[in-house]
């Protein structure tokens, strides 16, 4: 996993030579393309670069092939290596119940000696990426799957590899350069009405659906839910996305106890969990009245899913907040497409078929 070459090393040779060097004569000069050095720039060195280069259309991931123990996925053309080849070995290397995999990667013909490619590999439970600068075997490790769904999902359809294109590099960096936490001592007594949470899963089926909603949307975490005290002075939470009984993910409003009891030792994506109280001024605006109003009126219903992303998208491209933009949404979708079409459906593809009048049937 560990890339051969200090990337810092490798953009400040880039930079240089891009500074140095007259746009003219570069193509012709120099035995790389500007592209290939393109994924090592600053986001905002190489959009509009970038932009100019390419057309939207161009900057979607590409699904590949699927990985798997029985077939490897044929050869395809990366954008640098012009051969690759990929298959996944099954092991059991922890001595876990599913055991884990390796997936290896055969990357050759390369076009330059400076290109590299850049993949994200998904399952609906993980969720990784890596990029190749060197023409050889290359494998990445699952050490062990999260359960059963996944080692199955794995053993009939295989992980999932989508070709990024130059650009992408910027973001998914920035996703897993992340600050460190930190901690510190509260009561629950200090929790006030209109005090928020903020989740971020890590494993499982949320883990991997966060991961790729927090790199479409540059967050750090996935999920919110809010605090409220009744008139007893009683906590409770308020939250979307919470399962029934049965197995509907709808609007709860929950006893504090119960909600810490399970995120604590029963939710299986591991949540991190941050509250973010309201400042006093503002808390003291709140109107609990209203608030639980408001909460109890959307205690059972379905959770949003057909909005989720409406609370990204309301103009072609004009108001995307840095680092998200129209490219990077649709490179979500694209890989979620893939990996879990029934959850895709009800996410996006009925909602954009409403608005786009192509589709009646809701
Ligand atoms: C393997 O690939 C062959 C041909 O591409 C296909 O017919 C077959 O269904 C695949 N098997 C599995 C288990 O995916
Ligand atoms: C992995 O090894 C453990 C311990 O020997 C065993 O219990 C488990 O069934 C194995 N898992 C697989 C998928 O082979
Ligand atoms: C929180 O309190 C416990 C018990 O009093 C203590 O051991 C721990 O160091 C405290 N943690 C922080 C971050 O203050
Ligand atoms: C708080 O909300 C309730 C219910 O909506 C409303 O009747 C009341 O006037 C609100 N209070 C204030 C101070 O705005």
């Amino acid at each position: 996993m560990e890339p051969s070459f200090s990337l810092k090393t490798l953009l400040t040779i880039s930079l240089f030579l891009f500074f140095i060097t007259p746009q003219s004569s570069l193509a012709l000069k120099l035995p790389f393309h500007p592209q290939d050095l393109l994924p090592l720039l600053p986001r905002q060195v190489s959009w509009p670069i970038l932009n100019r280069l390419n057309g939207a259309v161009d900057l979607l991931p590409t699904f590949v092939g699927a990985a798997s123990a029985s077939n490897d996925t044929g050869d395809w053309k990366g954008a640098c290596f012009y051969e690759n080849r990929a298959w996944m070995e099954f092991h059991n290397k922890t001595g876990s119940e599913f055991g884990g995999g390796t997936l290896h990667l055969k990357v050759s013909e390369a076009h330059s000696w400076t290109c590299m490619d850049i993949y994200v590999f998904a399952t609906p439970y993980h969720v990784t990426w890596d990029y190749y600068l060197l023409s050889r075997e290359h494998t990445l490790e699952f050490k062990e799957w999260e359960s059963k769904a996944e080692y199955e999902y794995v053993k009939n359809r295989g992980v999932s590899i989508f070709l990024m294109h130059a650009g992408m590099l910027g973001t998914l960096q920035a996703l897993w350069d992340r600050p460190q936490p930190w901690a510190t001592n509260i009561s629950v007594d200090d929790i006030h009405s209109g005090d928020f949470l903020v989740l971020s899963k890590i494993r499982g089926r949320w883990g991997g659906f966060e991961t790729l909603e927090k790199w479409v949307s540059g967050a750090y975490a996935g999920h919110s839910a809010v605090c409220l005290r009744d008139s007893e002075g009683k906590l409770w939470v308020g939250e979307s996305g919470n399962e029934n009984e049965q197995g509907e993910d709808v609007i709860a409003v929950l006893p504090w106890d119960e909600w810490w009891e399970y995120e604590l030792n029963k939710d299986n994506s591991n949540p991190h969990i941050a509250l973010l109280p309201l400042h006093p001024d503002v808390r003291a605006k709140f109107n609990e009245t209203a608030a639980w109003e408001y909460a109890l009126s959307m205690n059972g219903r379905p959770y949003g899913y057909h909005n989720l992303i409406f609370s990204w998208i309301d103009t072609l491209d004009g108001n995307y907040p840095p680092p998200l933009d129209a490219h990077v949404v649709a490179s979500f979708m694209t890989v979620w497409n893939h990996i879990q079409p029934e959850y895709a459906a009800n996410m996006w593809n009925e909602a954009l078929n409403k608005r786009l009048g192509t589709q009646v049937s809701l």
